[in-house]
């Protein structure tokens, strides 16, 4: 028998979501043996700090914060998130941005990454966003494949980026795309 899928919608977070959205951040890095969540770091400071930093994120307009929401859930289910920060840095820099994309485990596979950067590269068309950049782990293979096929390429590495609590020491792939 054909395996049901349940059905999903791309919208931008609401305050509704983000009991949900948090959780699915803590299991999506929890997923990473050994890269234990510092105090703080990670919506770790409790809800209402992480309600401040996700919705406050919305109030750059070129900003967006998209999710993937179970249809037909009752309670709302959020089980993808892509990010997406306009570079405000510096005054040269605003035609630039990186983003921030995952999907929880058990949906993985199913097209919600994609349509979550379709979703993204989509509301960006036309806009002063030119590149959109990104940091990878070098071993995270299926997140660094699913990057290429959607056109980004390598624009550098940054050695010995992450040094985990044990003394290891993980190297960070920057990859970018060209917006238009
Ligand atoms: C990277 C990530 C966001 C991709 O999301 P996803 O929803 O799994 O992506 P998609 O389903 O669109 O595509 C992933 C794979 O599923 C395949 N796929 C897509 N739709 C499919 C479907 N309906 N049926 C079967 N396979 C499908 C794709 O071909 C792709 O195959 P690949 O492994 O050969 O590349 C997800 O793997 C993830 O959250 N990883 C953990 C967090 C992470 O690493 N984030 C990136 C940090 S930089």
């Amino acid at each position: 028998m054909k395996e049901r899928r349940p059905s999903f919608e791309i919208r931008t977070v609401e305050p509704g979501d983000l009991a949900s959205l948090r959780a699915l951040y803590h299991e999506v890095i929890d997923e990473d043996a050994g890269f234990r969540r510092a105090p703080g770091e990670y919506g770790d400071e409790g809800l209402e700090s992480f309600a401040e930093a996700t919705l406050g994120i919305l109030d750059t307009p070129q900003n967006a914060y998209l999710v993937a929401v179970l249809v037909d859930h009752g309670s709302t289910s959020v089980i993808g998130f892509v990010r997406f920060r306009q570079n405000v840095s510096r005054s040269r820099t605003r035609h630039t941005g990186s983003l921030t994309i995952a999907v929880q485990r058990e949906h993985r596979a199913r097209g919600v990454g994609q349509a979550l950067l379709d979703a993204l590269l989509d509301r960006l068309q036309g806009g002063p966003i030119e590149r959109v950049s990104l940091q990878v782990f070098e071993d995270n293979p299926p997140a660094r494949r699913f990057y290429e096929r959607n056109g980004f390429e390598v624009s550098g590495i940054l050695p010995k980026e992450i040094r985990m609590e044990e003394g290891r020491y993980r190297h960070l792939i920057l990859m970018h795309r060209w917006i238009g």
